[in-house]
């Protein structure tokens, strides 16, 4: 049998470079792959756990299905789905809350940087957070889940909450591991953490044209450490053309050396590259904006597909739970 693959990503905006690196290089490598059957979601229900707009969740939740099929997720090849669409992924969290202790998903670095973040809205919702993700992923007995360094943690308790429920109750979860990509940390054009969605002026979008590419990039902080070490911007642009276009790397690393690198250079350098990388899924985008019906059967047959598999686990879990 085919090893199951899950991954997701909430619908709090359009995606952007490292959502797109980390994330979804990762599960296109697997849907490319025939040992594996791949499921993808647009993790909606996920973004009720923070402060949203309605009717921004009713328009992001389509676009990122866009932006996954832009990017080339197929889907012949993978299920695509809303993540709302499939009720039983919120059954099957509220069996698996049962088997997790308050204390753990208090203690969670994830949880405490969002209260940290959103102090007026430590919601119930929020401290569930990695309850529902471990649902999406168990309810498909995915084994494998493609999603950047800084969703260890989820994985982790999905692992535990398989490892509970098996010993508890007799199920044959398996223990879900991350799957990495070379992108699986993207830093932040700020040269300050991560690039990420709710910090402005850290992203690149994937819709971004050339010259709000080159803005963004121009931006980064380049200014130099003593001691000769890179700066953290200069860190981040070295790591955007080791992506992108490792052939450039190793003559700019020379002149980095030898102190003849104009940053206006390296800097043109990863705009290109960046550029170079979006250009087809932007075309691709075009494409799918023109035929909304297809993009609607998409999901339509996703849902069917996906409902059929997660009815089949929850009712086993409802068997086994004494439910049934
Ligand atoms: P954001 O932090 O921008 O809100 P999400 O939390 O929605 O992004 O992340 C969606 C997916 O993209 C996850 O798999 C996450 O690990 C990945 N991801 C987000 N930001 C980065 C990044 N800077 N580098 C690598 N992967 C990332
Ligand atoms: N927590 C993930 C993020 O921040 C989104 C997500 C929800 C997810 N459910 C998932 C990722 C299941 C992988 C598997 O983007």
């Amino acid at each position: 049998m085919k090893q199951r693959v899950l991954s997701g990503i909430r619908a709090t905006g359009r995606l952007h470079l490292g959502n797109y690196l980390g994330a979804v290089k990762g599960m296109l490598e697997l849907q490319d792959d025939s040992k594996y059957e791949t499921l993808y979601m647009v993790a909606d229900v996920h973004t009720l756990t923070t402060p949203y707009n309605v009717e921004e969740l009713r328009k992001n939740r389509r676009e990122v299905i866009i932006d996954y099929l832009a990017a080339g997720l197929d889907p012949e090849k993978s299920v695509l789905f809303q993540q709302s669409e499939v009720n039983e992924h919120i059954e099957l969290a509220f069996y698996f809350s049962s088997v997790t202790t308050i204390a753990k998903m208090q203690h969670l670095p994830t949880f405490k940087d969002k209260v940290k973040q959103y102090p007026e809205n430590a919601t119930m919702a929020l401290l569930n957070y990695p309850i529902l993700m471990a649902s999406d992923i168990l309810i498909y007995k995915a084994s494998l889940v493609p999603v950047g360094i800084d969703q260890e943690p989820h994985i982790e308790v999905a692992r535990e909450i398989a490892r509970r429920m098996n010993q508890d109750y007799g199920t044959d979860f398996p223990e879900p591991k991350r799957f990495a990509t070379k992108g699986e940390y993207i830093p932040s054009l700020t040269g300050e953490g991560k690039m990420s969605k709710s910090v402005e002026g850290s992203f690149i979008n994937l819709t971004d044209d050339l010259e709000t590419i080159r803005k963004k990039i121009s931006k980064v902080p380049t200014a130099t450490t003593p001691g000769g070490e890179k700066s953290t911007g200069v860190q981040a642009l070295f790591a955007f053309l080791r992506l992108l276009d490792s052939q450039k790397v190793a003559e700019f690393e020379a002149a980095y050396e030898n102190g003849s690198l104009k940053f206006s250079d390296l800097k043109e350098a990863v705009t290109t590259a960046i550029y170079v990388e979006l250009k087809p899924l932007q075309e691709k985008r075009k494409e799918l904006e023109a035929n909304p019906t297809y993009v609607d059967q998409v999901i339509a047959d996703g849902a069917t597909k996906a409902r059929a598999i997660a009815h089949a686990t929850v009712r086993e879990v409802r068997e086994k739970m004494g439910l049934l």
